[in-house]
């Protein structure tokens, strides 16, 4: 028989659980080019996902992932450097697993940063989003399969994924920061090839802001999870699918969220301690 996800999340927590040290009530995970925020992670330990019981082990060359727990403006963090995309074949239930042991660690807050493209024609790449709410145009779901009652229940809610009181926690946090925040509607998609023109257009049609290929999977199980969320897009390039639309770049895409990453770091060491206080 296959293993539950409740057994599987109970051998991995207890395989680190004592290298991860006193809870982090703060889980930080780090979108595409956005790593460099664990290297402000104090007295930092750091547990490669390879180190982590029953936990999906990338095969593909140069892979780096890792939890990074330690302490970001006076708070316990556990940040997840190098994520899990479905667009590396990763299952939903592998990325779901990710979310639920942010959460055995200690987590009480789950702050997803992601890179994404702006759909709306206002955004500029460099930008920062604030997640109002998304949508889900992968296809798939974390939660598809036999329910974990422990965890969490068969049919979460999702009205308010983006729960209001936190969006005000951000938005003033990105205030006091002096960061200008965008606030939108965040579409997932499965990848690895960019949208085409004619689908970012139709995104936008959607009511979306921003696409990107991350984000939502870990929202949903947040959700199941009953683990409240804040999302940060960092806004990397142009995605309108107008007649101005340029191609794509990766460089590009790194060079805009090294950009927006100083942003979401400032917005951080704002929110940080405001959650704390919270
Ligand atoms: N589309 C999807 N994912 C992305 C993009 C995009 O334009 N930019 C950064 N991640």
């Amino acid at each position: 028989m296959t293993e539950t996800q409740l057994a599987r999340l109970e051998r991995a927590h207890a395989s680190i659980r004592e290298r991860a040290g006193a809870p982090a009530a703060i889980a930080i995970m780090l979108g595409s080019g956005l790593g460099q925020l664990a290297d402000e992670v104090e007295d930092a330990v750091t547990i490669p996902y390879a180190e982590v019981e029953g936990f999906p082990v990338s095969t593909a060359p140069g892979h780096k992932g890792a939890f990074v727990i330690g302490t970001l403006h006076g708070c316990r963090v556990a940040m997840m450097q190098g994520r899990l995309h479905l667009y590396e074949g990763w299952a939903p239930r592998d990325i779901a697993l990710a979310v639920y042991l942010l959460q055995r660690l200690g987590a009480r807050t789950l702050i997803v940063t992601n890179a994404a493209g702006s759909l709306n024609p206002e955004y500029e790449p460099g930008d920062v989003m604030l997640i109002e709410d998304h949508m889900n145009f992968t296809g798939m779901n974390p939660l598809v399969g036999p329910n974990d009652e422990a965890i969490g229940i068969r049919f979460p809610d999702m009205s308010r994924a983006y729960h209001p009181d936190l969006l005000k926690v951000a938005a003033d946090a990105a205030g006091k920061a002096g960061v200008a925040l965008r606030r939108g509607i965040y579409a997932g998609v499965l990848g690895p090839s960019l949208e085409t023109s004619a689908e970012r257009r139709y995104y936008r049609a959607s009511g979306s802001d921003a696409v990107g290929m991350s984000t939502v999977t870990e929202v949903i199980a947040a959700a199941h999870a009953n683990l409240p969320v804040i999302g940060l897009s960092a806004i990397t390039n142009k995605a309108t699918g107008g007649p101005e639309q340029q191609p794509d770049t990766i460089e590009e895409v790194f060079a805009n969220a090294e950009i927006a990453g100083r942003k979401i770091e400032a917005i951080l060491g704002r929110l940080l301690p405001a959650l704390k206080g919270a």
